[in-house]
């Protein structure tokens, strides 16, 4: 599949990241992660990076400006592979101006994949999420659990629980997207259609459902 554009949108712990991941993988897409970018300025300690933690902390969302900036860089990268964006756009401003970068660009949106989970599904599953800071593989302490206990499969780093997975933090999260992204998808709705998957099921069962609507 040559240069198709996909994003994928869904509530913070709906596995965005995980299904984005196999898609990436399957059909040689680059992995546009806005948050993993953020987590990387974090960790360098980059003045973007100290910017953006006040808010990553305490689950709020980062400055549209921040994030522009981010984007810009990202689908330069990926102008040759296509790519698939996980966690952008997260508001309608973001959504206005990826329209109109990708229009400059001529590029288009391919899929709109939007994937629906509980909230109170999504909080257990947070509770239980183990990050590999080095290489960015997501585990869980119930459905994808490492070999060796702590260690990351791929690295043989340690991984951690990501600070903004305290279930108070999580709480705020889905209020955030509530408020601010889910109007997103009606943005998505009125200009093309909207894939939606549910996510509550087996993470391959959802990813060959996803992988059969774009093939
Ligand atoms: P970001 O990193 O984008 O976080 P998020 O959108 O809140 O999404 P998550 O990464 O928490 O979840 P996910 O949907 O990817 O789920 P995952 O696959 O890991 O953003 C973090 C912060 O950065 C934001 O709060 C904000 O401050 C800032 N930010 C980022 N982008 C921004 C933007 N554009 N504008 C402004 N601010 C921005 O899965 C979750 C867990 O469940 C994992 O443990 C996984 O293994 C497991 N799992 C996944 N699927 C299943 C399944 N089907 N069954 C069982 N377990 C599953």
């Amino acid at each position: 599949m040559a240069l198709t554009h996909i994003v994928i949108l869904g509530p913070p712990g709906s596995g965005k990241g995980t299904q984005a991941a196999r898609i990436a993988r399957e059909f040689g897409l680059a992995h546009l992660s806005t948050g993993d970018m953020l987590r990387d300025a974090v960790a360098r300690k980059t003045d973007l990076g100290v910017e953006a933690e006040t808010y990553m902390e305490r689950g709020l969302l980062v400055s549209d400006e921040i994030i522009f900036g981010l984007i810009g860089t990202a689908l330069d990268a990926a102008r040759d592979t296509g790519w698939i964006m996980d966690g952008f756009p997260r508001n309608l401003v973001q959504a206005e101006m990826l329209s109109k970068i990708l229009e400059e660009r001529g590029e288009k949106i391919d899929y709109v994949l939007d994937i629906d989970v509980d909230s109170e599904l999504i909080v257990r599953r947070l509770s239980k999420r183990r990050v590999c800071p080095a290489c960015k593989v997501v585990y869980n302490l119930d459905s994808i659990k490492t070999k060796a206990a702590g260690i990351c499969d791929a690295c043989g780093g340690a991984i951690v629980k990501r600070p903004d997975d305290e279930e108070d933090t999580v709480r705020r999260r889905l209020a955030v997207y509530k408020a601010q992204t889910a109007p997103v998808i009606d943005y998505f709705r009125k200009r093309s259609s909207v894939i939606t998957v549910e996510g509550a099921g087996d993470i391959e069962e959802i990813f060959a459902e996803i992988r059969g609507v774009l093939k």
